[in-house]
């Protein structure tokens, strides 16, 4: 018996629930938003689906009641605005900063043990922010971006290499953001061979710089953020902690002098497990990733500095 929460059934929440579902990641998700009646109908909905897919598990949806989702081992904060076309992730932060410290309060309250995955924009600072404010040990606070990230890069690298996605690995560090994160292009293989000597240092070029902007190419197309890949890269992050399953997986992670770094949240590969952030792993990174890195902690630094100008840490 686990139960997921899923806070916000928007379009990234109730892609999340819709995929934990059908993959029985839980046996039981609650869904839940301020707005009158969308958790309810989103849930119910999805419920619709169980016997044609052939699913368990039970979603339920429920308004504001925060008493319906106590004893969860997992929940996921996707509550707040997302992007409208030509805003950064980071414009997000003065609205998102308010709803993100109440939900978690509420959350909180009814399941005291949780672990938390902080999706709203942006995410790095959200992250930040729950950990500061509320004063929670670090694996309890797992940052989802590094996820999605490197599976935008994987599928950028099979249409350039007219490959397989299940078959290429790659992963994407740094902050979750068009300018700070940073695919790892030497360590990306296609069934262990190494990418860079398939693909030309220009078309490999090219792949980064799709990644690096892929959440912007779809809010230009959708006219808001994406839902489908960041909803599934959900369910991959929560289904490694409710089952153990130790994967090793890019999140953003509170660090203690890893990498050089203290008190900032930020993009590295974590194993994670029943605990959450099990383990920050810390990669040998050549002299261009370590600047790039760099570049990308004080980015993410310079949007932590605006809670303290808006005093909410
Ligand atoms: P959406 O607008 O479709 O859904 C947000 C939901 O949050 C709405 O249903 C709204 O009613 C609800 N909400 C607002 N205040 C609330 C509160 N106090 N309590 C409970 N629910 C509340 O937005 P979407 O597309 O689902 O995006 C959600 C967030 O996730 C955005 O901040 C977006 O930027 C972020 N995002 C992050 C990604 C990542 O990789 N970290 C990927 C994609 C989106
Ligand atoms: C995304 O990467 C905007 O964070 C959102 O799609």
């Amino acid at each position: 018996m686990s139960k997921v929460t899923v806070v916000g059934a928007g379009n990234v929440g109730a892609t999340a629930a819709n995929v934990l579902a059908i993959n029985e990641v839980a046996s039981e998700v609650v869904l839940i938003d301020i707005k009158e009646g969308l958790a309810e109908g989103k849930a119910m909905d999805i419920m619709q689906t169980a016997q044609l897919i052939g699913f368990d598990t039970v979603v339920k949806g429920v308004t504001n009641d925060y008493s319906k989702t106590a004893g969860s081992q997992v929940v996921v904060v996707t509550s707040g605005i997302p992007r409208k076309p030509g805003m950064t992730r980071e414009d997000l932060i003065g609205v998102n900063a308010g709803i993100v410290k109440s939900v978690v309060s509420s959350v909180l309250k009814y399941s005291p043990n949780a672990i938390l995955v902080m999706v709203s924009n942006p995410m790095d600072t959200m992250a930040y922010l729950t950990l500061k404010s509320l004063g929670l040990p670090r694996n309890r606070v797992i940052g989802m971006g590094g996820a999605l990230d490197s599976s935008r890069f994987k599928y950028f690298l099979s249409q350039a290499l007219k490959c397989n996605q299940n078959e290429v690995d790659g992963m994407v560090i740094g902050g979750h953001g068009d300018t700070t994160m940073i695919p790892l292009a030497r360590l990306a293989s296609y069934k262990g061979i190494p990418v860079s000597s398939l693909l030309s240092a220009k078309k490999l070029d090219e792949v980064v710089k799709s990644t690096m902007v892929g959440g912007a190419t779809l809010t230009g197309l959708l006219g808001t953020s994406a839902w489908m890949a960041p909803g599934a890269a959900i369910s991959f992050l929560v289904e490694s902690i409710v089952k153990d399953q130790k994967k090793m997986i890019p999140c953003s992670t509170f660090l203690n002098g890893e990498y050089g770094m203290s008190d900032i949240t930020i993009g590295v590969p974590c194993i994670i497990g029943k605990k959450g952030i099990e383990k920050v792993v810390e990669l040998k990174l050549n002299a261009d990733e370590k600047a790039k890195l760099a570049a990308s902690e004080a980015a993410v630094r310079k949007t932590n500095a605006v809670l303290n100008d808006m005093k909410l840490i």
